[in-house]
């Protein structure tokens, strides 16, 4: 069975108590679950991986990058946080990789939000892009991932 990677960046360890007016008052465990049970709907594995530190993120992708390119994942559903906004090393990383489909996150509306959050370094490097949806945004993502990238029944 394919692997398919749900990544969460800094402080989305704080989900359900983080600002709720931004972000609600669902849990990553909770978001885990239901992201872990779609994937398992549409025939894949997930694996949920929460860091935040940005060189573990980086590790990660590079683990999936090799998954993918043996044909073990299908591709990556990635809140990258506030590292959204500062790091040019994802961006590198998601194209250093070449080739596995990420498709980028963010549960509140970044554009309706402070100047500095309308940046993403993220996104050139991205396959898609997901925003303001709430926390049903990951698993619009993950229908995307698989809509645009799974194979054809
Ligand atoms: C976020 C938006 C970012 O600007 C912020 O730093 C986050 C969460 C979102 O999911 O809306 O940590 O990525």
């Amino acid at each position: 069975m394919q692997k398919i990677l749900l990544l969460n960046g800094p402080n989305l360890n704080l989900l359900g108590t983080r600002e709720p007016q931004q972000y609600g008052h669902t849990t990553l465990a909770d978001v885990e679950a239901s992201f872990s049970a779609a994937a398992a709907r549409h025939g894949y594995e997930a694996e949920c991986f929460q860091s935040n530190w940005e060189g573990a993120l980086l590790d990660k992708i590079h683990e999936y990058g090799r998954l993918y390119k043996a044909g073990q994942a299908l591709g990556c559903v990635f809140n990258p946080g506030a590292f959204t906004h500062t790091s040019i090393a994802l961006h590198d990383a998601i194209k250093g990789v070449d080739g596995l489909p990420v498709i980028e996150c963010h549960i509140s509306n970044v554009h309706a939000r402070e100047a500095f959050r309308h940046h993403s370094w993220v996104s050139p490097a991205a396959a898609g892009i997901v925003i303001g949806f709430g926390v049903d945004g990951y698993l619009i993502a993950l229908d995307g991932l698989v809509r645009k990238f799974g194979a054809v029944a």
